[in-house]
């Protein structure tokens, strides 16, 4: 039998259900061999995605994680923010490589400027407290401006009268930002900024093209669509741990505003699940384990950010906010990941409800004064002995039902707790390390 038979539904959504890094850029590299479309719908180069085939680490930031397969093409929806400069050492970066780029970008994205990276980080040290702890990429400040709508798009970059009305407008306001608002000079060159830019554009013109014509012909022959997430369900602007969330909707929703598909097109919402939890910024994480067993899962999971390299937080499952996930996007299935590194512990807490003073709390609260004082209950899970390499390769030869009965356990606990099944293991980086769950 083909692989492509084994995906059923035409259209398959990956979304981080966690805190992001849950290990998206993986599942979608398996998945890809089973479709002909993956497709981007939000966020920009802050996010990063590791792929590792044969022992050859890929790190994305802004195409898509199914790039490896040279007939898929790999799309930049409308919902994205795009560092042209950030883009295109990624395209070369790949071509050196040897892959060939089939790769389309939306008309309609936002593009970010060397401001909004400036701006990003003073925004986010003025915070303090409240700050989220940016990838300062300007991701923020790109997407502040297309709501303004002051925000250059990708088509603008390739009409040199349209672009240099928007950006003298754009940069004048901004220069005079810095100094009123911060009390701080723009040393930026504004003719070169234009003038690279304009290169940008002219580099990149082959390449964009209207991204919702594209995909819903590829849909109506018949063709199979991957939608690829970036971040977290949590670092969702609306739904997520607001004010430390990013500025994209992260959410399966936004699929559908962020490349021009109705919702009647979404076929199955697979959510990433990290077997533990990690997040990378600032802001309270209930189930967040600090000292020495934090230190452990960091070091086990080399949970290092991918994009800035800042060490991750790590914590338990925390099936309040699993479940709130669930509900969130529609998740249809969960993808469990790192599963190995948990191997060796006597036992795995796994936060089942919240204590708030004196009461009991099942769903999350909105209300960031609650969530830091919230404090989980945990239910303990007995662990398993950990798994070497040739175990786990002799494993995934014989599938699920070989894994280690504990650990079936523990992800059967979070699949009931969740009332959503398990589609997909991930035992290790590699491709070759997952396991399909019939
Ligand atoms: P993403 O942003 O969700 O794509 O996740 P990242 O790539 O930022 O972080 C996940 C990290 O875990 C990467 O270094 C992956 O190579 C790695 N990884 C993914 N799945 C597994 C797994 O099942 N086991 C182990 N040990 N590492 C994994
Ligand atoms: P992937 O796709 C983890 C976090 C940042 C910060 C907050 C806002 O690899 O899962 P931003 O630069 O977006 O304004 O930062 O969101 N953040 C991520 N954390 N993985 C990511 O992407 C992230 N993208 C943003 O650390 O707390
Ligand atoms: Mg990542």
């Amino acid at each position: 039998m083909s692989k492509r038979s084994t995906f059923k539904p035409q259209t398959v959504m990956v979304i981080g259900a966690q805190w992001g890094d849950e290990g998206k850029g993986k599942i979608i590299d398996y998945l890809t061999s089973t479709v002909d479309y993956v497709v981007r719908f939000q966020g920009g180069n802050n996010a990063g995605h590791t792929v590792v085939v044969d022992g050859v680490v890929h790190k994305l930031h802004l195409i898509p994680s199914g790039v490896l397969y040279p007939k898929t093409r790999i799309v930049l929806g409308n919902g994205m923010v795009i560092d042209p400069e950030v883009l295109l050492s990624e395209m070369a970066n790949f071509e050196t490589k040897g892959f060939k780029l089939n790769l389309l970008i939306s008309e309609r994205a936002h593009v970010i400027f060397p401001f909004h990276i400036m701006m990003d980080g003073m925004i986010d040290e003025y915070k303090g407290t409240l700050g989220a702890g940016t990838t300062r990429r300007g991701i923020g400040p790109a997407y502040a401006d297309k709501a303004e709508r002051f925000g250059i798009r990708m088509i603008d970059l390739l009409d040199q009268r349209i672009f240099k009305e928007k950006f003298d407008q754009l940069f004048d306001l901004k220069k005079n930002t810095f100094r009123c608002l911060y009390g701080q000079r723009m040393n930026l060159n504004k003719n070169e900024i234009f003038r690279t830019y304009l290169n940008y554009g002219k580099k990149l013109r082959l390449y964009i093209g209207d991204v919702s014509l594209e995909v819903n012909r590829a849909i109506a022959a018949g063709k199979k669509i991957l939608f690829e997430g970036a971040q977290g369900t949590m670092l969702d602007n609306d739904h997520g741990a607001y004010p430390h969330t990013t500025s994209s909707n992260t959410v399966a929703g936004a699929v559908c505003t962020g490349v021009g598909v109705g919702p009647n097109r979404i076929g199955d919402i697979i959510g990433v699940v990290k077997a533990y939890l990690s997040r990378v910024g600032a802001g309270p994480i209930p189930t967040e384990a600090k000292g020495q067993l934090g230190t452990y899962l960091r070091e086990r999971g080399q949970e290092y950010g991918t994009t800035t390299g800042r060490p991750r937080r790590c914590g338990w499952v925390d099936l309040v906010q699993l479940r709130y996930a669930c509900r969130i996007n529609g998740l249809s299935s969960l993808a469990i990941t790192k599963i190995d590194v948990l191997g060796g512990l006597k036992s795995i807490p796994v936060a089942v409800k919240y204590r708030y003073k004196t009461t009991t709390l099942t769903e999350l609260p909105a209300d960031l004064n609650v969530v830091r004082h919230c404090k989980p209950i945990y239910k303990t899970l007995p662990g398993w002995k950990n798994l070497t390499d040739s175990d786990f390769t002799n494993i995934i030869k014989k599938g699920y039902t070989a894994l280690p009965p504990r650990m079936r356990d523990y992800m059967k606990f979070i699949a009931d707790q969740t009332a959503t099944p398990i589609s997909l293991v991930s035992v290790g980086a590699e491709r070759r390390a997952t396991i399909r769950v019939q």
